[in-house]
């Protein structure tokens, strides 16, 4: 798929934009702080439905304004898409979704019309962080490729919520009743946790297979295999509801004292190993860069074999940053697949064989964007 339109209003520092980009590949070029990333950022919001680097979605309304409009159309397989994000900070509900041009039931019916793999100096931190970094991770581009993931995440999330809620309620009191309530949000939550627990290990088991191949072509050092695996309470369970409940009455004692749920796939994680050992705590910084970009380029490989299509691809700032051998492989898994690249300067992008430059001004607090 592609973006053939973008259109911002008070997104960032983007007073109003309309883009029609290339198919191919887009350099945008410009001093810091001029509005690359920005750019990247709408491109993330519309296909996930929210920013890659906050939590807070009113940070993206250009400052003193009511509201951003964020409206993609992109091209698929099977046709045209058209969809908008809005974005209010005062009036709820905050953030609204628009599917050509109407008002859409849910947020989560936005997934699958825009396809996105971002790479960016911040995605070391999926291996530097703690395992809420990876959920996040696997979260975001699990939901890209199957809409029905996110709806039993949230499922699972909202009866996790409830369970805690009790737990809290029900501090220092007990008795039979309090335990047929725990009884019968056990019995949700491991309904609901089958799905999330089963959906996960298979994206872990595939990237890893797309990642390890990946990793392989651009290691200085042939015999340094790298792998993943998704651990988690569930990872291994052949019946991961049964194993959920066993678990959930095992931690109730634990569960009561504490005032949350202990046990269930919100404690997942994925372990990243290079020759068996845990990356994070061993490896290199060139060794973590080239795992990370590893598992960026076999998710484009996943994706087109799941969904029979690319995604577009967002590089921000990392293509200066790479050697040859690592810059090859990205260009090579990123043929014919529509890529926006960021730099500072033009050259940086030298050998990136771009079809489109625009350079990125800020002027007055306002981005404008410069075709050459
Ligand atoms: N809500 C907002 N309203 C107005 N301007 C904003 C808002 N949020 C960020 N900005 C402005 O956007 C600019 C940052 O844009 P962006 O992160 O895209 O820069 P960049 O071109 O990627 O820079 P770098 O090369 O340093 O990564 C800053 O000038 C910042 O002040
Ligand atoms: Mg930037």
């Amino acid at each position: 798929m592609y973006f053939s339109t973008l259109r911002l209003q008070h997104f960032r520092n983007y007073d109003t934009l309309e883009l029609k980009p290339v198919q191919g590949t887009t350099v945008l070029y410009g001093a810091n702080g001029s509005g690359k990333t920005n750019l990247l950022e709408a491109m993330h919001l519309l296909s996930v439905g929210r920013s890659h680097r906050t939590a807070v979605d009113r940070e993206m309304i250009a400052e003193g304004q009511e509201a951003a409009f964020i409206h993609g159309e992109t091209q698929r397989l099977d046709g045209k898409h058209d969809l908008e994000v809005r974005l209010y900070p005062l009036v709820k509900p905050q953030k609204r979704v628009l599917l050509y041009g109407k008002p859409a039931e849910r947020i989560t019916d936005m997934m699958g019309h825009a396809t996105t793999v971002m790479f960016g100096p911040e995605d070391l931190r999926i291996v530097r962080d703690g395992p809420a970094a990876r959920r996040r991770f696997i979260d975001m581009q699990l939901s890209q490729i199957r809409p029905s993931y996110l709806k039993a995440l949230k499922r699972y999330l909202s009866a996790l919520e409830s369970r805690n809620a009790l737990l809290r309620a029900a501090r220092g009191s007990g008795g039979a009743a309090l335990d047929a309530q725990l009884d019968a949000w056990d019995e949700q939550l491991a309904g609901a946790a089958v799905p999330v627990a089963e959906t996960r290990r298979w994206f872990v088991h595939e990237l890893a297979h797309n990642a390890a191949a990946q990793y392989a072509a651009i290691a200085e050092n042939a015999d340094e295999p790298f792998a993943l695996r998704y651990t988690g309470p569930l990872a291994t369970a052949g019946d991961p509801g049964r194993q959920m409940l066993e678990g959930l009455r095992r931690a109730r004692g634990e569960d009561r004292q504490r005032l949350y749920t202990t046990f269930g796939p919100h404690r997942d994680d994925v372990a990243m190993l290079l020759c068996g050992k845990e990356l994070r705590a061993f490896g290199s910084q060139g060794q973590l860069r080239s795992a990370v970009l590893s598992m960026k380029l076999g998710e484009i490989a996943l994706i087109e074999n799941e969904m029979g299509e690319t995604p577009t691809l967002l590089l921000d700032d990392v293509f200066s940053e790479l050697d040859a051998r690592r810059r090859n492989a990205l260009l090579q898994s990123a043929q014919g697949v529509q890529t926006f690249l960021t730099c500072t300067d033009k050259a940086d992008a030298a050998g990136a064989r771009a079809d489109a430059f625009y350079r990125v001004v800020n002027t007055d607090g306002h981005a404008l964007l410069q075709r050459e």
